[in-house]
């Protein structure tokens, strides 16, 4: 059964690359020598996406020195699509009891594997290589937006997509157990890119896996430069909501909710224009006359069961000023993503703006608006 501490014979290190040639020479030396304080049968598969600077050629030369390097190759469509390929590969042809999963630019350090090992022995299912638990570090160097694209993705992750109790879910320095894996039906993952983590994370717990954070420095690479892309962090974002859609009751109805609103807005603003109100007045009355039945929707509706000791005039003032907040929060991603990404349609910013506005919006109503009161026991 899960969880059980059994004795593992065969473990395969999945290290992706796409444009890695300065890099996945070295890891493998590295990773050999660790490999000798490791009293399993530990193997490297590469899944190389024809990478065009030859990182593959430098795989076949490290395959004549070592016999336990394995290498797929494929087509660029992403780094989860890449690990899917590589962990379906280590359990069918590779026969793998666990896999790893670590980046090939030294980001993870070789000297780490044997304490995720342990880990693992240690009666874990999935373990994480953690940054944000106590002892784990991301660089000291990191400027602030590096930190807050970092910060933000683990916010989401956790906060949409559920995963509470774990602190580093995007981290991509992981053991898992392929008895865990094979329950994992890949193609209901739906995702590409680095959406994958927060996807597989999501479903190793959603099976009842035991997940076990070890702290990790995460470094900076010296050689090459990150793939990480606006497309990934859309897909991030999309997947996080799908997972909490699929996941929450309550959130499909404030969902269905925002989404009267948007009809409550226009037709409203068209009605006021239609008897020549001027745009400038129409807009802000349509704006709040969405706000004030959106709130009536969630309060007789969403959020129906919740007993609060507020008055329904005390709630609708503080669902106001959430929707207020909500605005700040999404002009804010607009601008920060603006100076991130400068080359990219601002419709673009504008629409990825709405995801953590959303976020702040329902969890602020949620805990706070509409917070149930605690019964009282006499
Ligand atoms: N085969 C393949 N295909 N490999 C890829 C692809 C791809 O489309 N995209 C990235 N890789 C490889 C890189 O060559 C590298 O070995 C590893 O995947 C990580 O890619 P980086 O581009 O260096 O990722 P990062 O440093 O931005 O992101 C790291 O931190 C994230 C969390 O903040 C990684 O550890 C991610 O996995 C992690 O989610
Ligand atoms: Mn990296």
């Amino acid at each position: 059964m899960m969880g059980d501490p059994i004795a593992v014979s065969k473990v395969v290190l999945i290290l992706p690359t796409y444009n890695e040639r300065n890099n996945i020479g070295n890891i493998i030396d590295e990773l050999q020598v660790q490999f000798r304080n490791i009293s399993h049968d530990m193997h490297i598969l590469v899944v190389d996406d024809s990478s065009p600077d030859g990182t593959a050629e430098v795989v076949r030369k490290q395959q004549a020195i070592y016999a336990n390097i394995h290498l797929l190759i494929g087509q660029k469509t992403g780094l989860g699509a890449a690990y899917i390929r590589g962990m379906v590969y280590a359990m069918d042809k590779l026969a793998a009891d666990v896999v790893f999963e670590m980046d090939a630019d030294f980001s993870h350090k070789p000297e780490d594997v044997p304490r995720l090992m342990a880990a693992l022995d240690g009666g874990a299912d999935f373990v994480i290589g953690s940054r944000y638990v106590k002892g784990g570090s991301i660089p000291k160097k990191w400027g602030l937006l590096r930190r807050m694209n970092s910060l933000g993705g683990n916010i989401v992750g956790r906060y949409v997509a559920g995963l509470y109790k774990v602190r580093d879910c995007t981290a991509g320095f992981r053991a898992i157990r392929t008895t865990l894996l094979k329950q994992v039906a890949f193609d209901d993952l739906r995702v590409q890119g680095y959406a994958f983590q927060v996807a597989l994370l999501h479903k190793a717990v959603s099976l009842g896996a035991i997940v076990k954070e070890v702290p990790v420095d995460f470094i900076d690479r010296t050689e090459g430069e990150s793939k990480l892309g606006l497309s990934d962090i859309i897909e991030f974002i999309l997947n996080a909501w799908w997972i909490r859609l699929h996941s929450s009751k309550t959130f499909i109805k404030f969902a269905i909710v925002g989404l009267s609103g948007v009809i409550v807005n226009l037709g409203i603003f068209t009605l006021l224009l239609q008897m020549n109100v001027n745009k400038y007045l129409a807009s802000p009355i349509s704006i709040e006359a969405s706000i004030i039945t959106n709130f009536l929707l969630n309060n007789y509706w969403t959020f129906r069961w919740r007993k609060s000791h507020d008055h329904v005039s005390i709630k609708g003032l503080k669902f106001n000023m959430v929707s207020v907040i909500s605005l700040v929060v999404s002009y804010s991603t607009f601008i920060l993503l603006s100076v991130i990404f400068p080359d990219t349609p601002p419709a673009i910013h504008q629409l990825v703006g709405i995801a953590p506005a959303m976020l702040i919006n329902y969890f602020l109503n949620s805990y706070w608006t509409f917070k149930n009161a605690p019964e009282f026991k006499s």
